[in-house]
């Protein structure tokens, strides 16, 4: 019998709820597969700050890199907004990634042909369908350059810089020509360098490390160009290579092609650290506590888990294959509801997806 230990971060608003559904299916896989996994539960985000009066506490913080992986809910909320920035739940995530050195964050986007009704674009746009994986920079950029405010000639000024180190881009680079080698074989790299400094050695590097690829094509692409080619013509698209900040907003948009931002799972990882496996969506405040959830997100992220952190291909896929078999059957949570689709909420698609597995 193997044995995981897997720290749990439920966090804030729908994160506990869809947390509960991948608890039930890992118990699932646990039990049909014969391994232990001992979960602990970790605080971190608005709840944390309310229960022990800081985002990421440091027995929490303990736990997680004491762990063998990570899975993670959603944290932040209306209620934690008014906070300065070092003190927001989301600072607390910030904290986890760079503590655990969780630099590539791993977000495919597929688009199921069971979920062909839930895409926003036109048939013929789908063309041979929509499967890309987006490759984020996560520790680094301007969610991590120097930041602040002063005083200026013209008042109050604030401040947050974009920067990146050549390492820093090569590391980023070889994971996703590494992952553009196991699909399609092809990267394009999203960046502004039309304009911005950062984005020129982004670019230069990503041509150097691409000598060391002879059989992955890369291709450079303006962000501003690529939101619009996301839409256009999605199917050009293998391996999305991007800054911290362009990969955020990238992602949210392809999960939106893809049916919904509730199915989308992600992987950050670094070089043989703890993997944070985590849906790519928000604590979803406006749906909170309504049992109305999309939790294949969360769900496909322990997938991601098994796979990335645990080697447990089988396992992951059957979690994978249950999902799929589900959606077959047409049962759908409202953000995916459909004409002649059979509604159920987060409770209720987690249960079935883990009965599913047997
Ligand atoms: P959000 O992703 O929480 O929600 C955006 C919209 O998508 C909402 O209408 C929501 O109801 C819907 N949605 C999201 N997940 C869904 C799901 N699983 N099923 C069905 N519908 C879903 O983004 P937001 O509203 O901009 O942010 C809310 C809070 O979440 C903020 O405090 C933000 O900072 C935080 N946030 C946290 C994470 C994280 O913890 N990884 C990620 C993004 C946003
Ligand atoms: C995400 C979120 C986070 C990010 C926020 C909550 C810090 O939007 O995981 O996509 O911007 O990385
Ligand atoms: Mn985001």
């Amino acid at each position: 019998m193997m044995n995981f230990h897997i720290a749990v971060i439920p966090g804030d608003g729908i994160g506990p709820e869809i947390m509960d559904q991948a608890l039930l299916v890992l118990k699932e896989i646990g039990s049909i597969y014969h391994h232990e996994f001992r979960f602990s539960e970790v605080m971190m985000g608005g709840c944390a700050i309310d229960k022990k009066g800081e985002a990421l506490p440091q027995e929490d913080l303990t736990i997680c890199l004491k762990s063998d992986a990570v899975l993670l809910g959603a944290v932040g909320g209306e209620k934690w907004d008014h906070l300065p920035g070092d003190q927001r739940p989301e600072r607390g995530l910030l904290r986890l990634r760079k503590e655990l050195g969780s630099y590539a964050n791993i977000r495919p986007a597929v688009l199921y042909k069971e979920l062909k009704d839930a895409c926003p674009l036109k048939s013929e746009i789908i063309g041979e369908g929509i499967d890309l994986c987006v490759v984020r920079e996560l520790t680094g950029g301007i969610y991590f350059g120097e930041k602040g405010r002063r005083r200026g000639t013209m008042g109050e000024q604030a401040y947050d810089i974009e920067i990146y180190s050549e390492t820093e881009i090569e590391s980023i680079a070889r994971t996703a020509f590494e992952v553009a080698r196991k699909r399609n074989k092809k990267v394009t790299s999203i960046d502004k360098a039309n304009v911005l400094e950062s984005s020129r050695l982004w670019r230069s590097v990503m041509e150097k490390v691409a000598g060391e690829y002879d059989d992955v094509v890369l291709n450079h692409m303006y962000i501003d160009n690529a939101a619009m080619q996301l839409i256009k013509n999605p199917s050009q698209f293998d391996v999305i290579v991007t800054t911290n900040m362009f990969g955020d907003i990238l992602s949210d948009e392809a999960s939106m092609i893809t049916g919904s931002i509730g199915i989308l799972p992600s992987a950050s990882l670094g070089e043989g650290k703890i993997g944070i496996y985590e849906p790519i969506h928000g604590s979803a405040p406006d749906i909170a506590g309504l049992d109305l959830a999309n939790p294949i997100g969360m769900i496909l992220s322990a997938a991601m888990m098994l796979r990335y952190s645990f080697d447990l291909e089988s396992e992951a896929k059957s979690i994978e294959n249950a999902v799929v078999n589900i959606l077959g059957k047409n049962i759908r949570t409202r953000d995916i509801m459909g004409e002649g689709m059979h509604l159920v909420g987060t409770k209720e698609m987690g249960k079935l997806i883990a009965d599913e597995l047997r």
